[in-house]
Formats: structure tokens, sequence, C-alpha cells
């Protein structure tokens, strides 16, 4: 098997060596390029770039085939526990029975938010998107909860982890809760983390809240679903900002500000947008999927397309079963997810999406089970971010104990040079 790769520049041969991965993959270690050559590469978007070695997660977008830790997402998805998936993801194995009950104690032990933190909520207009109040008061959780990180210390690091992962769904439901005006509550200490979610965001202050299993079934895989997809757009954001040593919740907070973007997170909003103004304009997919394919239009199928996947995403094939069985189980008949399954059935025998390799992603059908459930579509991103916390954590820790440079990209200037200055009195 070759070792390495040949570049030729100005009549001299250079050699770099190859680096592999345990399920094959093979990179070219460019690290003393600019040393060697004085070249830099080019590759905006990073379609094409490595930016680390990684151990959490697999993804084979050809195949469709997404792993955690070494576990195929279907099995996990169908008999894990989110927690269960948050202590793999961060932790590298899947916990014992004993390990699983002190994680969930600790959580419980940690999970009061700091009373001041409702003023900062408070001051929010009704009207201010989800995102941007989960993304702020995640980050005044850095003030809240000052002591610094020692990354050497295992301690730390767990009270750390410990301290976001009791906090983050507080907030979150705090976050749905004033958009739904209703008083702010806390979790109880006898509900698994999937259950004591569901109550602090669905109860309602004048009755008790009985659990509904269908209704935590599809909260535990939808977490479960999204809580990591590798060195996506917030991810690399998350390894970036804390690659200047920044602090987890500060670097959690800049992952979350990523995600609210319609071409990463954002779209599970979108797409459910998308599927109203179909609706609303008399249901004629056809118009709308000319529109997606007209280059003069700037209307793009949303929920549809991927950077990595050029095959079915996996998490959406699952989501788009459990659609079904939600909807069913709860008796709603919806009528945005026949659109939705007529939008896609014409997507994949239709010659432009086929030849670009564009299947449904994982936020064509999330929202569709979001909406059944009774959470607001301006939650729906927020609801991602929930899932997506643990990967987070795990891709900051890894970046942090393997002591990785600080992030900070080249580029090939194209500007001016050399201008002569001349003061504001003479422009
Ligand atoms: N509708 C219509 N055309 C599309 C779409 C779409 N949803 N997605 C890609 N294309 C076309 C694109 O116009 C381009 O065509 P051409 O080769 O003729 O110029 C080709 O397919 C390749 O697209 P690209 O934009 O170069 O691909 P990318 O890897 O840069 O972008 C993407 C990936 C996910 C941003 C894009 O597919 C997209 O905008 N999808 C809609 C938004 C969406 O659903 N995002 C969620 C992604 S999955 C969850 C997550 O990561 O958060």
């Amino acid at each position: 098997m070759e070792k390495s790769v040949k570049l030729t520049y100005k009549n001299e041969t250079f050699e770099f060596p190859l680096v592999g991965g345990t399920e094959d993959e093979l990179g070219i270690d460019i690290k003393k390029l600019r040393a060697l050559t004085g070249l830099v590469t080019l590759d905006p978007g990073f379609k094409n770039s490595g930016s680390c070695q990684s151990g959490v997660t697999f993804l084979d977008g050809e195949k469709g085939v997404l792993k955690y830790r070494g576990y195929a997402i279907e099995d996990l998805a169908n008999g894990a526990d989110f927690l269960e998936v948050a202590y793999l993801l961060i932790f590298g194995e899947l916990p014992t029975s004993a390990q699983l009950d002190k994680f969930q104690s600790d959580i419980n032990e940690e999970s009061i938010v700091d009373e001041d933190l409702k003023v900062i909520l408070k001051s929010f207009p009704k009207t201010a998107h989800p995102m941007g109040i989960l993304a702020s008061l995640t980050s005044a959780l850095t003030a809240f909860n000052p002591s610094s990180v020692d990354v050497d210390s295992e301690e730390d690091m767990y009270k750390a982890i410990v301290t976001i992962m009791a906090k983050f769904p507080v907030i979150v439901a705090w976050t749905q809760r004033k958009v739904k005006g209703l008083p702010l509550n806390y979790s109880d200490s006898k509900l698994s983390y999937v259950d004591n979610v569901a109550k602090m965001m669905f109860k309602k202050p004048n009755s008790d809240y009985d659990l509904n299993p269908t209704i935590t079934a599809a909260l535990n895989k939808l977490l479960i679903l999204h809580a990591d997809h590798e060195q996506n757009c917030s991810t690399s954001t998350v390894r970036i900002v804390g690659s200047s040593h920044a602090g987890l919740f500060a670097s959690i907070s800049a992952g979350i500000s990523a995600l609210w973007g319609p071409l990463h997170g954002g779209a599970n909003q979108a797409v459910i947008e998308m599927l109203e103004a179909i609706k609303a304009d008399g249901g004629d997919t056809k118009k709308f999927m000319a529109k997606a394919k007209d280059k003069n239009d700037s209307f793009r199928l949303m929920g549809f397309g991927h950077r990595v996947y050029k095959n079915f995403d996996p998490r959406a094939k699952i989501i788009k079963v459990t659609a079904d069985e939600v909807l069913n189980e709860l008796g709603i008949v919806d009528p945005i997810l026949d659109i939705a399954k007529g939008l896609e059935q014409e997507a994949l025998s239709d010659t432009y999406f086929v030849d670009r390799k564009l299947y449904p992603n994982v936020d064509f059908y999330s929202g569709i089970i979001y909406r059944a459930l009774g959470i607001p579509t301006e939650m729906f991103t927020v609801m991602f971010a929930l899932g997506r916390l643990p990967g987070w954590i795990a891709q900051w820790r890894e970046m942090r104990m393997n002591n990785e440079p600080i992030g900070r990209p080249r580029q090939i200037y194209t500007g001016a040079t050399e201008k002569v200055f001349k003061t504001l009195k003479k422009r």
C-alpha cells in the first residue's frame, strides 16, 4: 500500500506521508507543506480538508453509515437511553449501571440554575428567537459558574461536563416556557434525563404532568439521532473556539450560534415553514420542485442534501418511520406529512436530485415529530442543540486532551497592494 504522495513544484519533488484511520480513510499529512514549499492549500468550506483526527464518530457518506464510538446509530437509537449515549460519546465507552446511576445522580445534584439567570431571560422580548436566547443563557452560565477548568484534572473536567449536562435542559425548557408564557420550573430528581426534559417543557401550572411513553420515546430517539455528527459546522466551531482555550460553556454557546443557520440545524424550522408555504399555496409540490431546480431562484428544498451524505442519511430513515409511528400513536393527522412524503417521492426520481445525490437529511421529518409533540416551530433548532450537547462536549474534550494547536487557517490574499495613504482632508 502507498505510504506517501509526492508533489512536484519548481522542479523539486516533496514527499508527504499518508495518514490512515481505523475505517480505512486516508488523508495526506500536509503539516510540513508550507515549511518545505512555501505553499498553502485553498479549500473553501473545507470540502476536502480534515481538521483533526477523532475517535468519536464515524460516518461514511457514500454508504449512508453512521456510528458513535463504533456502535451503529440504528442500534443506539432503538436500544439505548439518551444519557447512556451521552456518556458513550463523552467518555468513550457505554456506562455500566453503576456508572450511569452516578452520572444521573451527579447531574440531578447540579440541575439548579442560578435564579438571577431568570432576570436575563425576562429581559428578552417574547418575540426573540429561542436560539438567540439559548446562546445568550449558555454564555451567561460562564458568569454564574466562573471556576476555570483545568483540563489535566479529570475531576475538574467531569465537574464541568456534569454542570453543563445538568443546567442545559433547564434553560432549554425555560426558553420554551418563555415563548409559551408559562412559569419557569425545575427538574425532578426522581425522573430520568429525558423524562425530565418532557416534564419541564410541557407541564402546565394548573395540572399534574403524566409522562406519555410515546412522547418520551420519540424525544429519546430524536436526541440520540442528533447527538453527534463528526466535524460539522457547529462542532467545528466548538472545537475552534475551544482551541483558543476558551471555556467549555463559551465554546458551546458559539456552537449554538453556528447551529442556528438554516443550512445547518436551522433547517428543521425552515422545512416546516416550507411545507406550510406549499400547503398554503394549494399543495402543488411540482411548482416548488421546479423552483428548487431553477438556478435563478434562491429557493432550496430544505431538509434535502448534505455535505457528506451522498446516499440516504441513516438518521432520516429512522426519523421517517418514527414520524409515522408518533402521529399514529398520538392520533394526529398532519397534512404536511403527506406533502413531505410527496416531495421526497418526486425528488428521489428527479434527475436534478438524483444526479447531485440529494437525499432527505435528518431535518426533513424531525420537525413533523416535534410539531406533533406540541413544540413550537421556532424551538426545533433548540431541540437539535439539546441533542447535540454531548457531541459538542465530547469533541471539545477530545480536542483539549489531544492538546490540539489553536485553529488558525491561512488565506490567499486578493486585496489591494501598496496604496498611497492620504490624510482625511486630502481625500
Ligand atoms: N435544493 C436544491 N438544490 C440543492 C440542494 C437543495 N436542498 N442542496 C444542494 N443543491 C444543489 C446545489 O445547488 C448544487 O447544484 P450545482 O452543482 O448545480 O451547483 C449541488 O446540489 C451541490 O450543492 P452544494 O451547495 O455545493 O453542497 P454543499 O455540500 O455545499 O451543501 C447543504 C450542503 C446541506 C448546505 C445543502 O445541500 C443545502 O443547502 N441543503 C438545504 C439545507 C438543509 O437541509 N440543511 C441541513 C443539513 S443536514 C443537518 C445539519 O447539518 O444540520
